[in-house]
């Protein structure tokens, strides 16, 4: 038995992933692809680009979600640091995974207040409330201050300009075999560089479609 395949959790995630699925998106069916492409690689468009797309769950697969939880069960992760909330559906595969790991610590953000309202409400549904940290704003001052000492699981699935950012204010945080997961990372080549760099203290590889999966060496 597993907190992520029994109740509350799965059967308010099978409810969650039917939404984000039978949700539609104008906005971005309207969107010519180069503009699309534009925006997530921008660094100055992305707060405009993300209140554009607030009503869109943009949430990871259920094969996503599952394979976060199985990384943070086989890792024994209890520190996770997530930049992009959105709903809360990754936040609850991990923090299902801090449930089953004996307890923890989850810090996830999000700077669209209508979506921190609907995951505040998953989250309290799920009953994992005592162990994920929701922080109000833009990641680059939420994650400024207050992180765990030590991190084990570093999501990144947040503005994808932002990336190489966000790792540099988690990067002394991370221990030693921490795993970074960043999603679409193809839109972040200053990030990737980073990390298949080895020098920089990573080992890295592309993995299952969109996801770079990095391992902290040292
Ligand atoms: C791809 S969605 C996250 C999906 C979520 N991880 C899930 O699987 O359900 C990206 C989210 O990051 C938020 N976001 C983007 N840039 C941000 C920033 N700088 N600070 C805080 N939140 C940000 C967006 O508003 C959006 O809700």
């Amino acid at each position: 038995m597993t907190t992520l395949t029994t109740a509350p959790l799965a059967p308010l995630l099978d409810r969650l992933f039917t939404q984000a699925e039978a949700a539609r998106s104008p906005v971005m069916a309207a969107m010519p692809r180069e503009e699309r492409e534009r925006l997530l690689r921008s660094r100055t468009d992305y707060l405009d680009f993300y209140s554009r797309l607030n009503d869109l769950w943009l949430a990871v697969s259920p094969e996503t979600g599952r394979l976060l939880y199985m990384l943070a069960r086989c890792t024994n992760a209890h520190t996770i640091v997530e930049f992009g909330t959105s709903f809360g559906i990754s936040t609850l595969h991990l923090a299902a995974a801090l449930r089953d790991n004996g307890g923890g610590h989850l810090v996830t953000t999000e700077f669209e207040p209508s979506k921190i309202t609907r995951a505040r409400q998953h989250i309290t549904e799920s009953g994992l409330q005592d162990l994920i940290e929701l922080r109000e704003g833009d990641a680059l001052e939420t994650l400024s201050h207050s992180l765990p000492e030590t991190i084990d699981i570093l999501l990144l699935d947040g503005a994808k300009s932002l990336y190489k950012d966000i790792l540099t204010l988690t990067e002394k945080h991370l221990r030693p075999k921490a795993l970074i997961i960043a999603d679409n990372a193809d839109f972040s080549p200053d990030y990737l560089a980073h990390v298949r760099n080895t020098e920089n203290g990573y080992i890295s590889v592309p993995f299952a479609d969109d996801i770079e999966l990095s391992l902290r060496l040292a």
